[in-house]
Formats: structure tokens, sequence, C-alpha cells
């Protein structure tokens, strides 16, 4: 497996400089459109989540969006996105994490999760972690029934895992 993880690493393309200079940026398009490596992604995500239970996978927005679907349906659970301010058309409940310059927030509907729900959340990237600990206090609102944190990838050296509830299982595929 660990071989297979180093392929699907290699596949990721680095853009120095993006979107801001001395930022590493981290390209999933370039797995993402091979075939291969999606479905090798999607077989390790799933085999790593079924027989967990796993009611509804939630996805944050946007490129959570695409791995999270796939895995959801592969999981026969339910689709939640997490989403940016004013996107979300119904009641939502609202939690705002810090970026390097001000402040952002992410929304989830308040009917889209409830305490029998057994969670993923799925995210491309683990940075800094604001996002990931937005997500994971908006789902623990609803004193779901577990939650499983899952990322492709994380940038280890910003230990963005320290912002997260460490009582829930976290697992990255790939650290740079
Ligand atoms: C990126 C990435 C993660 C988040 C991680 O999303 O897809 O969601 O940043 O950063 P953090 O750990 O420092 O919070 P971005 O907000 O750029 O939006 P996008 O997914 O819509 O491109
Ligand atoms: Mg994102």
């Amino acid at each position: 497996e660990s071989k297979i993880i180093e392929e699907l690493k290699a596949s990721i393309r680095n853009i120095p400089d993006f979107p801001k200079p001395g930022i590493q940026f981290k390209d999933i398009t370039t797995l993402l459109q091979n075939p291969v490596y999606l479905q090798t992604l999607i077989n390790l995500l799933v085999k790593k989540y079924q027989n967990l239970g796993i009611t509804k996978v939630c996805c944050i927005e946007s490129r959570g969006f695409f791995i999270g679907s796939i895995v959801a349906y592969k999981l026969n659970a339910g689709i939640v996105p997490i989403r940016k301010p004013g996107k979300l058309p119904a009641e939502t409940i609202s939690k705002s994490f810090t970026l390097e310059y001000g402040e952002d927030s992410l929304e989830i509907h308040t009917d889209a999760l409830t305490k029998d729900d057994v969670v993923l959340m799925h995210d491309d990237l683990l940075a800094t972690g604001g996002t990931a600990e937005a997500a994971q206090n908006l789902a623990l609102d609803f004193r779901i029934a577990e939650l499983y944190m899952n990322f492709i990838i994380e940038l280890d050296f910003l230990k963005g895992r320290d912002k997260l509830n460490k009582n829930y299982d976290i697992h990255t595929l790939i650290h740079f």
C-alpha cells in the first residue's frame, strides 16, 4: 500500500508561488484527471471507511466535493455540503475561523445531520487547520454518533492537526 501512496503522491503537481509568493501549492488536478490514480485513491478510501456504518459524508467546498461525493456514493452514504457563506439556501449554522489575513466562515444546513449519523468529513487538504476545525465544530454541534476526519493531503509543517479535536479519528493519505 505504501508504494501505491508514493505513486499518488508523485502524481500531485507542485506549483511554486501560487496563489502568493512563497506558497508551494499542491495541485491535485493531475491526480484527478488520471483514471487509474482516481480509482486507486477512491479504492483506498473506500477500503478504510467501509464497514464503519458511515451514513453521511460531509464534503468541504469546493475541492472537497470531488472525492467526498464519490466516496459517499461508494459507501452508500448521503452527501452533505459544508459551504462558504451565503451559498446554502435554507437555514444554516455557521462557524468562523481565522485566515492569515482576516476571517472566513463555513456553513451547514440545520437539517443536514442528526444524532444518529456516523459522519465522514472529507477535504482535499489539511493546511493550517482553520477550515477543518470549523467544519469539525459544525458537525459536532449536531451531537452526531461518530465522526471521522479524512484528508487527501496534509502539510505536516503547518501543524493543522493540532487545531482538531483528538477524540475523533483523523486520517491523511499523503503527507508533505
Ligand atoms: C483550501 C483547501 C482546504 C483549505 C485548507 O481551500 O482546499 O479546504 O484551503 O486550508 P487551512 O487548513 O489552512 O484552513 P480554499 O479555502 O482555498 O478553497 P477551495 O477548496 O474552494 O479552493
Ligand atoms: Mg478547500
